[in-house]
């Protein structure tokens, strides 16, 4: 029996002529914390849409829960959580207000609503500003509340596209110490960083994502290993892979080049 809870294959995306996700293929198993690094427009934000199903793929297949994305997207839609790279949470509302919001979208019994929207502002440590409006709180507890209401529903799979972008420090720390104890009951996670320690820290397996394309998918310590050194950090594991990249794409070019020129030749 496999025990695989979200699954891309071949998946790709094609906006007009750019390729934002080209052919990619991964299984995650339920339980794992999953990383998708990669430099900005390399396509992360872009796959975790097509797997959350706003966005359909131009080709291939995505699974979660093992309902077909495109086929099942509001079977999907129970089964999964959501936290955006842009903000979305209201900063007109209060924090108790945006959880009541969600608790309701999500059609969380009335009875159940009050307690699950406690459970969380507590679990979440938003408790003492639960009636502030969002518009006073500081990125992290906003991060927060929108982590927060994306699990209120208790979903199978939590995506998580950049959660601790433009955060300090010590509110990163905060939020991925919340995401290691939402892992820890059982939820599987899908993340994308740019910050690599932490995805180093956090995650089972690391997908490195370069234009479109899984140039890696491995643990920190086997990804560390192919680059040839287990003590190297993921920041020169990431690099190596990037100029590996950028010399296959010059070798790709030098090839073109003299085979336009080899042409010419033979044309001329
Ligand atoms: N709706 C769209 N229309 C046209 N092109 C798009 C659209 N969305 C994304 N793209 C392009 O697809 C590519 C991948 O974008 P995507 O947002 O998935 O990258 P990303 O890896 O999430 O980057 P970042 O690290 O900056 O968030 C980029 O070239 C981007 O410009
Ligand atoms: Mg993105």
């Amino acid at each position: 029996m496999t025990n695989t809870i979200l699954e891309a294959k071949n998946l790709t995306k094609k906006f007009g002529d750019i390729k934002a996700v080209d052919s990619i293929s991964f299984a995650i198993d339920k339980g794992e914390v999953f990383g998708i690094v990669g430099p900005n427009g390399a396509g992360k934000t872009t796959t975790i849409k097509i797997l959350t199903t706003l966005l359909p793929p131009t080709s291939g297949e995505a699974f979660a829960g093992g309902y077909n994305v495109v086929k099942f997207p509001s079977k999907v839609r129970r089964i999964i959580g959501y936290v955006p790279q842009l903000l979305s949470a209201d900063g007109t509302l209060s924090g108790y207000e945006n959880l009541l919001m969600f608790a309701k979208l999500y059609d969380i019994p009335k009875k159940e609503r009050e307690k699950r929207i406690s459970e969380s502002l507590h679990f979440m440590g938003l408790e003492a500003s639960a009636d502030k409006l969002v518009k006073s709180y500081s990125g992290g507890m906003i991060r927060r509340l929108e982590i927060a209401q994306s699990v209120l529903h208790r979903p199978a799979i939590l995506f998580l596209d950049e959660p601790t972008i433009g955060l300090d420090p010590v509110a990163r720390e905060a939020v991925w110490e919340y995401v290691k104890v939402i892992a820890q009951h059982g939820t599987t996670v899908l993340m994308t960083t740019h910050y690599l320690e932490e995805a180093d820290a956090m995650c089972s397996r690391i997908a490195i994502m370069i234009r479109g394309r899984i140039a890696a998918i491995d643990s920190p310590l086997n990804l560390k290993l192919s680059v040839g050194d287990k003590n190297i950090s993921l920041n020169k594991v990431f690099e190596s892979y990037i100029d590996k990249s950028i010399d296959s794409e010059e070798s790709g070019n030098y090839k073109d080049v003299s085979r336009t020129r080899r042409t010419a030749k033979r044309l001329g």
